[in-house]
């Protein structure tokens, strides 16, 4: 009798650990295979606690792949904070106490360490380089990591769209240390997007880096990806699906972006293009008239 107890027991054992290791290489290839499959990354951030120490409203949020995001809130609110859980994959583990779910599971180590599984690209509020390469030995060095190809093609591609962005073309000669802010922001942002192919983008305050904002919406709302823009600007916040608002280091709400808003994106999209032409001007050292801005005003008005 205590022969057969101990068989089964034996059986239940080896059953037990064979569903558990099951489980493991499920849960790890199901995160590769999510990765891989560019397209099919999906995000839920489960909600912890404010800075107060109490719940945030927010319980969760899902993202899926084609949704633009912003997250707004005064200064000081825990927008990055937000957005460095998203790219640490958090786990109950930072002073938020936010979980990060990837394809439904939480990523392993190995996954959030491995740079060609990781599908996070955070383009920060201060940037420095530590390389002092030429952009295009950079771009090229990148280029072969990421997808094994070091082809003029996708370097050219990368600068292309990286110039789009910004006003100063980048010279593919100079040292990364010597790029601009602006130039800096912009190359990062075309590296992770044709180089890096990631499918989520974490974009903190691009609106002060000198890069074109209307040039930036436009090109990435091509891009099949989950853009996470960290923003003071209407413009932006009103170009996406949906806005975070935080407010004391908490999820506090999410504003569904309605029609009556994007009716308001139209005008403020105008009124925005304006500013910016005036300051293209002052930048070049020009002189504003008078009539000039009464102009616009009027063309405002009957557009
Ligand atoms: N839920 C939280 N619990 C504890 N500390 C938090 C929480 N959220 C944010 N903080 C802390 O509060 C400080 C300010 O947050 P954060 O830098 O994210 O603000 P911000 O909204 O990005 O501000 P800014 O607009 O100035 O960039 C940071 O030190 C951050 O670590
Ligand atoms: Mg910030």
């Amino acid at each position: 009798m205590n022969w057969i107890a101990l068989i089964l027991l034996i059986c239940l054992i080896i059953f037990g650990v064979g569903f558990l290791i099951a489980d493991l290489f499920r849960t790890n290839s199901e995160l590769k295979a999510g990765a891989a499959q560019k397209g099919k990354t999906r995000i839920k951030i489960i909600g912890g606690c404010g800075k107060d120490g109490r719940r945030e409203p927010v319980v969760e949020v899902d993202f899926e792949m084609g949704t633009i995001v912003s997250i707004v809130g005064p200064t000081g609110s825990g927008k990055t904070a937000l957005i460095n859980d998203i790219e640490l994959y958090a786990n109950g583990n930072t002073p938020t106490k936010r979980k990060v779910l990837i394809n439904g599971v939480s990523p392993s180590d190995e996954f959030s360490g491995d740079p060609s599984h990781n599908p996070i690209a955070l383009i920060t509020q201060h940037t420095n380089f530590l390389s002092d390469l030429p952009v295009e030995k950079f771009l090229s060095m990148h280029a072969k990591i990421r997808q094994g190809d070091a082809g003029e093609p996708i370097v050219q591609d990368t600068l292309n769209f990286a110039n789009q962005l910004t006003g100063e073309s980048i010279n593919p000669r100079v040292k990364m240390t010597e790029l601009s802010g602006g130039q800096t922001r912009a190359l990062l942002i075309a590296d992770a997007v044709v180089i890096g192919n990631s499918s989520i983008l974490l974009l903190d305050e691009i609106e002060n880096a000198g890069i074109n904002r209307t040039k930036a919406l436009d090109m990435l709302k091509n891009y099949e990806k989950i853009f996470i823009f960290v923003t003071h600007d209407p413009r932006i916040a009103l170009l996406s699906d949906f806005r975070i608002v935080m407010k004391n280091g908490a999820m506090r709400e999410i504003i569904k972006t309605d029609e009556q808003e994007r009716e308001v994106f139209e005008e403020i999209r105008k009124i925005d293009d304006l500013i910016l032409d005036f300051r293209q001007k002052i930048r070049e050292g020009e002189r504003i008239a008078k009539y000039e801005l009464d102009e616009r005003i009027d063309a405002l008005k009957v557009g």
